[in-house]
């Protein structure tokens, strides 16, 4: 998979991938992440990328020419299965659609900054909004991160354990059952006694119904959804 993250100011979103999981994909060749400074596609001489807008009102606007100059340049390299622009406006994030985006070759991911972008640029080229939760962000690009995380994670290879990303919390609407390592008792607390019992089907039960104790405690909505 192959992701083009546009933005103004492209350091900062450089160290989640440079860390960890998220880097060990890029090594193996799973996942490329390119950045593109939008500056570098300014047309006038003080390069400047964000203008007053029209109507009036606080704040600046990121001008249409600077994105679509350099999102036409991406698109006339290969294809997009998704131009994605990040923005408190848009859908919200949830592990289905991080699950869908993993399955496809090719995205952009647009961060806005300041009050937003023209909105030619939406009308022009972005085919998926998305927001990470009803908050607002100095800028699209912490944003950035989280949605590539969740999407690189789930890429096959990625984590050591196939296993691991299926039986996470969402993947089936239910949050994740308690986990415990050694020892077995640490300052009187005791790993539940079924954990240690080697009796697998026990586990698996004990495991499931937990899963629905805490979702029913902390998201029922989870349950409604369905
Ligand atoms: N940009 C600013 N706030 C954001 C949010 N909550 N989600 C996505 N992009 C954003």
């Amino acid at each position: 998979m192959r992701i083009d993250i546009i933005s103004v100011l492209p350091d900062l979103m450089r160290s989640p991938f440079e860390t960890s999981i998220l880097k060990r994909a890029m090594e193996k060749g799973l996942a490329e992440v390119h950045f593109h400074n939008v500056r570098d596609f300014a047309t006038n001489k003080h390069r400047q990328i964000d203008d007053a807008p029209y109507g009036g009102g606080a704040g600046m606007v990121m001008m249409v020419e600077p994105l679509d100059l350099c999102i036409s340049k991406l698109k006339s390299e290969r294809h997009y299965d998704e131009i994605i622009y990040m923005t408190p406006d848009g859908e919200t994030l949830n592990q289905r659609i991080a699950n869908k985006l993993s399955t496809v070759e090719n995205l952009i991911f647009l961060c806005g900054h300041y009050k937003g972008i023209d909105q030619r640029v939406r009308d022009l080229h972005i085919t998926k909004e998305i927001s990470i939760g009803d908050y607002v962000l100095t800028g699209g690009e912490l944003a950035a991160c989280v949605l590539a995380d969740s999407i690189i994670r789930l890429l096959p290879g990625v984590l050591n354990d196939e296993q691991s990303a299926l039986t996470d919390s969402f993947q089936d609407d239910l949050l994740s059952y308690p986990i415990y390592t050694r020892p077995d008792v640490y300052k009187g607390l005791e790993v539940p006694k079924v954990l240690l019992s080697g009796n697998f089907q026990a586990i698996e039960d004990w495991q499931h119904d937990e899963a629905i104790r805490i979702t029913t405690e902390r998201r029922p909505d989870l349950f409604e959804k369905k």
